[in-house]
């Protein structure tokens, strides 16, 4: 087996998702510059975590996301760069059938990023062709073995999956080293239904919280249907916003409170419970505001009203599909 390198991961990351999603987030090239600054200004602080997907970017844009990020890696020259983490997800996309497949996805990667620091499945077949997931976790596991990546990590998995796999690494003296999934003030199912901040705490996991801002709606700025954003967002929000009025109001307050904004109140709370959020900040107002919130905490008495609010949503966030239990 090659020497693996040592993973390190910071309290907080940025997501890439927008940096190639044309369809979701109305991503353009001319965006290029801007998302390069978020890059520089994120490290610069300390927020060393990028996390993408090989699914970021389709037709045209394939892999873009994926590009974007290893020139921005390539290119930064300031502090914290023998920090940076280079995350990505290796969607299990039908074609993708043996560990074989798999390796070359992940080299696919490294070849657009200059290398693949974690390496994640993106979601869990077990729902629909529970055989081509085993072979595709051998892969990622063989990626591991042969110091092609230094850790791997699954993401939308729940309590039972996530136990079954991990005792299925462990034959193989792998470690899972993070486990990401949809958290936030309006997607609270995977912890307080599944139980897997428990779970991942057992086994040596650290969780990620993916959508931690619930793609925005938790900064306040969507107040009502004439400031939606266009595209698929706008029709999720039409239903979301009007229920999201307690956790949106408790938010409010707390912000108000401590002179902080909403976003970053909602930011700070995973933190609070445990989990590393991966922001997906678009511009450089939005990841200043983002990267602040490593300055302060909330009080136990503050994520109290949170959880409270956040109990008292009738029909939260939907789930990923592919989200296992
Ligand atoms: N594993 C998975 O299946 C999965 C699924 C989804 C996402 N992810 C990961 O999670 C990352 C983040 O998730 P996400 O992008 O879906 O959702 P998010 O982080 O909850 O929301 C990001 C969006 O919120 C807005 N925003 C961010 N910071 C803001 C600020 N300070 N003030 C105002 N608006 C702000 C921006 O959009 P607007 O300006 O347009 O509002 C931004 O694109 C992704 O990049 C991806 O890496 C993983």
């Amino acid at each position: 087996m090659s020497t693996i390198k040592k993973l390190v991961l910071p309290q907080m990351g940025c997501g890439t998702w927008a940096w190639g999603n044309r369809i979701l987030w109305g991503y353009d090239k001319s965006m290029d510059a801007q998302l390069q600054e978020v890059f520089n200004l994120c490290v610069s602080n300390g927020v060393t975590l990028f996390d993408t997907g090989d699914s970021y970017g389709t037709g045209k844009l394939n892999g873009r996301s994926e590009q974007l990020l290893g020139k921005f890696d390539r290119e930064y020259t300031g502090v914290n760069k023998d920090k940076i983490c280079l995350a990505t997800k290796l969607a299990a996309y039908p074609w993708r059938l043996t560990p074989k497949s798999m390796v070359k996805a992940g080299l696919a990667s490294a070849q657009r990023m200059g290398r693949v620091d974690l390496a994640q499945m993106h979601w869990s077949t077990a729902n629909y062709f529970p055989w081509q997931e085993e072979q595709l976790l051998d892969g990622l596991g063989d990626l591991y073995e042969q110091g092609l990546v230094k850790g791997i990590g699954l993401s939308n998995y729940g309590t039972k999956r996530l136990k079954r796999i991990h005792a299925k690494f462990s034959r193989r003296s792998i470690p899972i080293a993070t486990l990401q999934v949809q958290y936030s003030l309006l997607s609270t199912y995977p912890v307080t239904e599944l139980g897997i901040k428990e779970t991942c705490d057992e086994l040596g996991i650290k969780l990620i919280a993916y959508s931690p801002l619930c793609l925005g709606i938790l900064t306040g700025k969507y107040t009502d249907s004439s400031t939606y954003p266009k595209g698929l967002r706008n029709l999720l929000f039409r239903r979301l916003v009007p229920e999201a009025q307690p956790v949106l109001n408790c938010l409010q307050a707390i912000a108000q409170y401590r002179n902080k904004t909403m976003a970053q109140v909602a930011i700070n709370w995973c933190i609070a419970k445990g989990a590393i959020p991966i922001p997906g900040a678009k511009n450089v107002k939005q990841a200043q505001e983002n990267i602040a919130v490593k300055d302060w905490q909330l009080d136990a008495g503050e994520v109290a009203e949170l959880d409270c609010a956040a109990a008292g949503v009738d029909k939260p966030m939907i789930q990923n599909v592919f989200q296992t239990r």
